[in-house]
């Protein structure tokens, strides 16, 4: 997150003020930076909305909301009735050319008030579906007109193929140039996935390690405990692969994967990740059953509690064949990783939320104790992204005792004990588009190259219904098939749970 001091007077526009984003995230988001002093002197937020309200009825519903969501709730606090009196709401229509005209007069009229024009950052918080025709009316009626001022953040999903994202890209870039848009993938304004950075380029003691010769294999584990709650209309037909592999995994990979940036700069960072990107081996069409994994979680226990499976969801089709767990195997065609299996895998209704990395080292090379260490196990580095936030490094050590016989030890670094509250992804993200940082958000070539890295599976997918659906339970660590797809090169999972449960 850059220093934010001296930002220009911004004015914010969030298209889709009344949904499940932007009340859950965004207004807390701007709450927090606001309460933290990291918003520009001179803002103001511009709700956009479908339905009549006034100003006070809009302050008050994001209050409520800001009650339920903030990670800091003081409300009483006179610094949030102050932040509240920064957001105004203007009723638009999405279709109608008239709504920009309308916000183009607001516009103005708040360049007045701060005697200056404005930067600008339109978010759109809406279905992607919408995004061609506000770029339409957006471009019309010229309200992004200034390259170095003017910004866009768009959510993902970022088309639904390397096709429909080429189109979308052609479509917004005869509207806005790149260094415009802003597209976010969430999990790169997570602290510990950012850390990343800091804990490879930031000490020479592991780069030198980070490598085939001393690396076996990758891990990448993004399990949810959550099924589709109440997104089952976007989710259906989208799946774990579009919806969390082919960002969020994808992204992860880069960060462990990729070469030294030349500096911090966003070209210089997204550059090294786009190299990882591209050295992705892209597979045939009739290896992806040999390289990935699909499933559908049915009925089962988590935590003890009973939940339903996917397809009997109300908004779930009864015979869907949409997947909410994928397991693969990424190799990368370069000469730091060749040879070293990545795997990844993301399901909903695991057994808890957890996101984590797994550098599992080679084993020593000849064991020198005779006996007594049957239980010898390689060095092994978890980097825990959530929930917890910590970084462990596995080794053998000497038990106490008269005898040579050793047992597994470890060193943890917790991210709690630098601090107690870390900004939220969101915040990060929303400070860095203010300042015109972009390095943790997506350029254009990194976009595509993941759909590219997925796309044959994608095609080999749709054009062959699973048969065995659904094939894990809720509250299960997924389909046997993703141990296979292990156990065939000799590996499995590593168990990693908070209380060491995983099979
Ligand atoms: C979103 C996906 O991008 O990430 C959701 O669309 C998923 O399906 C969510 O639940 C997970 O995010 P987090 O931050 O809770 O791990």
């Amino acid at each position: 997150m850059r220093n934010v001091k001296n930002i220009d007077p911004t004015i914010i526009v969030i298209f889709g003020s009344t949904g499940d984003l932007a009340k859950r995230k965004l207004f807390p988001a701007f709450q927090n930076l606001f309460l933290d002093g990291r918003m520009p002197e001179k803002f103001q937020i511009i709700a956009l909305g479908r339905a009549e309200k006034n100003d006070e009825e809009f302050r008050n519903y994001v209050i409520e909301n800001l009650n339920l969501f903030s990670r800091k709730k003081v409300l009483s606090d006179k610094k949030t009735q102050k932040f509240l009196s920064h957001i105004t709401y203007l009723r638009h229509d999405i279709d109608k050319e008239e709504s920009y005209y309308d916000l183009d007069s607001k516009l103005k009229a708040i360049d007045q008030t701060f005697g200056v024009r404005a930067n600008r950052l339109f978010y759109l918080s809406i279905s992607p579906s919408l995004i061609t025709t506000i770029t339409e009316n957006i471009h019309k009626i010229d309200l992004m007109p200034n390259v170095k001022q003017d910004r866009i953040i768009i959510e993902k999903p970022f088309g639904y193929d390397k096709n429909t994202a080429r189109e979308l890209n052609e479509i917004l870039s005869q509207t806005y140039k790149e260094e415009q848009i802003y597209r976010i993938d969430h999990y790169l304004g997570k602290e510990t996935v950012q850390n990343i950075l800091a804990f490879r380029f930031g000490n020479s003691m592991f780069e030198p390690l980070w490598s085939r010769n001393f690396i076996d294999f990758v891990q990448i584990t993004v399990a949810e405990e959550v099924g589709v709650e109440d997104r089952g209309e976007f989710y259906e037909g989208v799946g774990a692969l579009k919806d969390m592999i082919q960002n969020h995994l994808l992204q992860i990979l880069c960060m462990t994967a990729m070469e030294t940036p030349a500096s911090l700069g966003a070209d210089d960072i997204r550059n090294r990740k786009a190299d990882v990107l591209k050295s992705i081996r892209r597979i045939k069409p009739d290896k992806v059953n040999h390289y990935s994994v699909r499933g559908q979680y049915d009925a089962g226990f988590i935590k003890g509690n009973p939940v339903p499976g996917y397809r009997e969801d109300k908004k779930i089709a009864p015979d869907s064949n949409t997947e909410t767990y994928v397991a693969m195997k990424i190799y990368l065609d370069n000469w730091r990783w060749q040879g070293v299996p990545f795997y990844l895998r993301t399901g909903k209704r695991m057994p808890e939320k957890q996101s984590s990395i797994i550098i599992q080292f080679k084993p020593v090379p000849h064991s020198s104790f005779s006996y007594g260490n049957e239980g010898m196990t390689a060095n092994r580095l978890i980097i825990n992204i959530q929930p917890s936030m910590d970084i462990k490094l596995q080794f053998m050590a000497k038990k106490p005792g008269l005898s040579m016989s050793l047992s597994p030890a470890e060193m943890v670094f917790n991210y709690f004990s630098c601090s107690t509250m870390s900004p939220e992804a969101y915040e990060t993200l929303i400070a860095d588009a203010l300042a015109g940082d972009p390095t943790l958000f997506m350029r254009w070539d990194q976009v595509e190259e993941a759909w590219d890295a997925i796309d044959t599976i994608l095609e080999v997918w749709k054009n062959n219904a699973p048969t065995n659906f659904p094939n894990y339970k809720a509250g299960s660590w997924g389909p046997e098939a993703a141990d296979e797809l292990l156990a065939r090169q000799g590996h499995a999972w590593v168990s990693n749970t908070s209380e060491n449960t995983e099979k």
